[in-house]
């Protein structure tokens, strides 16, 4: 669809603008444009989010929480924008910077400041070759495997109910004509580790939507294609994955791709939602306003790109601020660019349909693949608890338990299973002569500790 025919397509969806716009007022986001929408079914959204929220999009952010206190960046935040990414404070390296040891004060503050004003929370990122703790450097194999793997599950239940959807996988393709996985030190733990990683996620937090997320594949290219299988793979097969984020980074020498909207469509196809999720565009005037009109139209086109979110907000905040690449500049002023965007929200668009409810009956814990039984015996200050895990239809190679113990317990010693973290959310992982499980069948592993004994949940999941 053109951008002429985007807006006639705008003038028909008046009752779903309204439908929007009553939303918007419920969740008060966006009263000004709300009001204004109401007014006249003809009317527009006076800010990007309610402009947005016409089509039922979200418009949304990358935000910095130690800018959080910069009044200019955060009365733009409130005013404009529905949604926010965490720049940095949800990566790996912020949020586990020892083994097992997770600080989420940074994140929690940005979620806390996303409810406390109506907005979505995008995650990002659980799983990426980028920005990882330096402990992981010296672990490769079944260890980095584990650690990933815990690190999504602790992440995600951390922050489950909270999070709309997840890049969960960051970046895992590699750049040029192959169409390949891109070398790296998770890769390298075999090629199912993508798959992994959403299916923990989908454990741990079943209501948020999964994402896969990377650059350079806005356009049909090799690199595009290879994301394109592996999404066709997953859903043939039932991995768990609901979007696509293309993080839209433009250049002048990498611009807008003419078949920009055609290949957000062929994602679609594949039964998935996309959404653009870093957009900036280097440039100024007319030519970056154009850019940025361009990649509104082509979303508002395709019913089932839900929401954009741009990498930051004044051109000073950005990653590449000699780019000048955002919206507003570093006053805070409106730039031709908004303008485009914000005319180009409100020259409508397709509809995002309802999303489908989150499953009714919530899957078994951990991926499916196996499930974990707890028995505790305990007395005043210890316990002992023995662990049965049974394995799925399809048995197993190797399996881990995750379990969260009371503030005040300690493992000292286990049996049959190496533990990572002795205090928290606790993992064990079969040792060498009891990972491989047949299908049903069961084994057994015990550990001993001080302090109250568990009484949460245990997930099972393939390692
Ligand atoms: C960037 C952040 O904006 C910077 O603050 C940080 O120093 C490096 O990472 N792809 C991504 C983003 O997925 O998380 C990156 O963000 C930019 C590239």
């Amino acid at each position: 669809m053109n951008h002429v025919s985007a807006r006639s397509s705008g003038r028909r969806t008046t009752p779903p603008r309204l439908r929007a716009a009553l939303v918007s007022i419920v969740t008060g986001v966006v009263a000004v444009g709300t009001t204004v929408a109401l007014a006249s079914s003809a009317s527009a959204g006076t800010t990007l989010g309610a402009a947005a929220a016409e089509t039922g999009r979200y418009f949304g952010a990358a935000v910095a929480v130690n800018r959080l206190s910069d009044s200019v960046y955060v009365g733009i935040l409130n005013r404009e924008f529905t949604s926010v990414t965490a720049e940095n404070e949800m990566k790996w390296d912020a949020t586990e910077p020892s083994p097992n040891q997770f600080t989420y004060a940074s994140g929690d503050k940005l979620v806390s400041h996303a409810e406390a004003n109506g907005m979505r929370v995008r995650g990002h990122t659980l799983a990426w070759h980028q920005q990882q703790p330096r402990w992981t450097a010296v672990l490769s194999g079944t260890a980095l495997r584990n650690a990933m793997l815990n690190h999504v599950t602790q992440v995600a239940t951390h922050y489950r109910g909270k999070i709309h959807a997840w890049n969960v996988v960051n970046e895992a393709f590699a750049d040029g004509g192959s169409g390949a996985r891109r070398d790296s030190n998770l890769q390298r733990t075999g090629d199912d580790w993508i798959e992994a990683a959403f299916r923990a996620a989908r454990a741990a937090d079943p209501g948020a939507k999964l994402c896969y997320n990377d650059y350079y594949t806005d356009g049909q290219n090799p690199k595009s294609n290879g994301v394109y299988a592996m999404v066709r793979d997953f859903r043939a097969r039932g991995v768990p994955i609901d979007c696509v984020g293309f993080q839209s980074h433009f250049t002048a020498q990498s611009p807008v791709p003419s078949d920009y909207q055609a290949n957000l469509q062929r994602f679609v196809d594949l039964g998935v939602e996309v959404q653009i999720t870093e957009l900036d565009i280097e440039g100024s005037g007319s030519s970056q306003a154009d850019s940025y009109s361009r990649v509104v139209s082509a979303c508002l086109a395709v019913s089932r790109c839900t929401g954009i979110t741009v990498s930051g907000i004044r051109d000073t905040d950005s990653w590449r601020s000699s780019a000048t690449p955002l919206l507003f500049d570093g006053n805070g002023a409106k730039k031709a660019a908004y303008t485009s965007t914000l005319d180009a929200l409100n020259a409508g668009g397709t509809t995002v349909p309802p999303t489908t409810p989150p499953p009714t009956t919530p899957p078994p814990p951990g991926d499916g693949a196996c499930t974990a039984a707890v028995s505790v015996n305990s007395w005043p200050g210890g316990f002992v608890t023995t662990v049965k895990v049974t394995a799925g239809p399809a048995g197993l190679d190797g399996w881990v338990v995750n379990l969260p113990l009371p503030s005040d317990a300690t493992v000292t010693n286990a049996w049959n299973a190496q533990h990572t973290g002795t205090s928290g959310a606790v993992s064990f992982r079969n040792v060498s002569y009891n990972g491989t499980v047949g299908a049903g069948a069961g084994t057994e592993f015990g550990f001993q500790g001080t302090g109250n004994g568990p009484t949460g949940t245990a997930t099972c999941a393939r390692a």
